[in-house]
């Protein structure tokens, strides 16, 4: 490493010392970056055989995944603290994994002959360096990314962040006397909590305010509170501001990586007639932030040149696949309740579809019950055919794209779009096999990456037999492991009583039912592939 200016030594010594913990960002993946570019009109390089470099990637919670995923895809990453990077090295060597390499390296080091990557992407590190480092982190996008390729970003912005400071700087004053990390969190936590209390019967929006982030924070674990509200830097921008850097760094704004943060039609209709008379993205996306005081931004890039269109105007659903994302109005519904429940609203936090049409309300429902799979267009399409009077495909989407455009529902943020199947089954083999990273994760930890680069949790029996779905064991064998290896209360094993079964028959019967249920769980968390 270089001569590290004194605010790096600071830098690198906090993350030694309250390491980062480091999960899959979906948002990050190069799937998702390649199915927006597609969709936004670009020719993104394939994911298979890419090469994808993370800049402070920590202990490669979210490139070792993309690693295992993707064996003929080339991939680096790369973090100042050393013990986040020796964490990442150890599970790359009990992983056998050849086709990445993390270093400990600093952003100011890297170098431009490293050559071109087709993916880059640096999540929850720019804003919270300084200036130089992050002139170096778009300089790498402008020198390193490939000429198709596609880059992420993400950011803390204003003006959510004039209110999120007022904690920040709270917490800092607070501490300032205190050297030793983990008793500043301490500190930090009780001193927001000893304002919230405080403030409990004022009902002013100023506490009501202080009280929610307040409880926001207390479920954030440490190494958040850390690096986000105790951090050396912490400098949001504006959106506007984000874009004048690309700009001088030749960079262009492709999209935000999430569609419906810049779909202006879900907006209250005030804004939204505002906003289709303009043309200037950087007006409408810095409007979107200010109409929802935006604090957090998730931005792809590329080089300048190609034509971009973030409107769903003139845009095929035909090419994606499907996954359900959205909440609806009617609990427990069916297929039963097809044309008889009268309007479905299917909703998220921003955006709403109502649904009568019973071919639309059928659609919608056949993509809830694949929720865990993503479902190509046309699979749907002929799954309507099989269960309704529709005879042909052509027919079934030329009704979906009058009366349900799945396009919009898209944007809106109700369904995800992917170019990709995702690569896992559902189903359950006989002698089930998970993916091998699930497998080494699960004898660590509570928590594992699925291979739709989430963040699952395991429960008690999951989590024992998971470790062991490696296409040898039957349900028996896995009785027999949660067996020797969990007490009775996770295996359900007492009667009505509260005293320990004692029919060895039925004891086997709870253990391997207690299995199949893990199983199914497991399946539908996506983490189950085929031999
Ligand atoms: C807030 S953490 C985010 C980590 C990870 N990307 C994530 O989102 O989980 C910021 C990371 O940036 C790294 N970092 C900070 N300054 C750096 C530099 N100059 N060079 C390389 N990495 C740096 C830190 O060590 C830390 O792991």
């Amino acid at each position: 490493m270089t001569d590290r200016p004194y605010e790096q030594a600071i830098l690198e010594e906090s993350y030694d010392e309250v390491p980062y913990q480091s999960y899959p960002f979906n948002q990050t993946h190069p799937i998702h970056l390649f199915t927006f570019a597609k969709l936004l009109g670009l020719n993104p390089p394939p994911v298979e055989t890419a090469r994808i470099l993370e800049i402070g990637c920590s202990s490669g919670g979210n490139i070792i995944p993309m690693a295992c995923h993707f064996p003929n895809a080339k991939l680096v990453g790369f973090d100042l603290s050393k013990v986040e990077i020796s964490k990442g090295l150890e599970q790359i060597t009990d992983l056998k994994l050849t086709n990445i390499e993390l270093r400990h390296q600093s952003i100011l080091d890297f170098n431009q002959d490293e050559g071109q990557f087709d993916y880059i992407i640096c999540h929850g590190v720019y804003s919270w360096v300084d200036a130089a480092i992050r002139d170096k982190i778009l300089q790498i996008y402008r020198d390193n990314l490939a000429k198709n390729g596609i880059g992420y970003i993400s950011y803390n912005t204003y003006p959510g962040w004039n209110m999120v400071n007022i904690l920040r700087d709270l917490m800092i004053w607070r501490t300032q006397k205190t050297q030793n990390q983990w008793i500043k969190i301490k500190q930090g936590r009780s001193t927001l909590k000893f304002f919230a209390d405080g403030l409990k019967e004022d009902h002013t929006p100023y506490a009501e305010f202080f009280r929610g982030e307040t409880e926001l924070l207390s479920k954030q674990m440490d190494s958040y509170i850390a690096h986000e509200h105790l951090s050396y830097y912490n400098e949001p921008c504006y959106f506007y501001e984000f874009n004048a850097e690309l700009a001088k760094h030749n960079l262009a704004y492709l999209g935000d990586a999430f569609l419906a943060n810049m779909y202006i039609d879900i907006l209250p209709a005030h804004f939204s007639q505002h906003l289709t008379e303009t043309e200037d993205f950087v007006e409408i996306e810095q409007t979107i932030d200010f109409i929802r005081n935006q604090r957090f931004r998730c931005s792809l890039i590329c080089h300048p040149g190609p034509k971009i269109d973030r409107t769903p105007k003139n845009k095929k659903i035909d090419d994606f696949y499907l996954q359900y994302v959205a909440d609806n109005d009617k609990p427990n519904l069916s297929f039963d309740d097809i044309g008889k429940v009268g309007e479905i609203n299917f909703y998220n936090a921003l955006s709403n579809l109502k649904v009568r049409n019973p071919t639309s309300q059928l659609a919608m429902l056949i993509l809830m019950e694949e929720k865990a799979k993503p479902l190509h267009f046309n699979d749907l399409c002929q799954k309507i055919v099989e269960r309704s009077s529709f005879n042909n495909i052509a027919a079934v989407k030329h009704h979906l794209n009058d009366d349900l455009n799945l396009m919009l529902a898209a944007f809106a943020g109700l369904i995800n779009l992917s170019s990709y199947p995702g690569d896992f089954t559902l189903a359950i083999a006989n002698k089930p096999i998970a993916c091998k990273l699930s497998r080494y994760q699960a004898q660590k930890d509570n928590y594992v990456t699925n291979r739709l680069h989430q963040t699952v949790a395991l429960d008690a029996v999951a989590k024992t037999i998971l470790p062991f779905l490696d296409g040898k064991h039957e349900i028996q064998d896995l009785a027999h492991i949660a067996r020797s290896q969990l007490d009775v209360d996770a295996l359900n094993l007492l009667d009505e009583d509260k005293h320990l079964l004692t029919d060895e028959d039925l004891i086997k019967q709870r253990v391997e039912q207690a299995c199949r249920e893990a199983l199914e769980i497991i399946a539908k968390q996506a983490l189950l592939i085929n031999p």
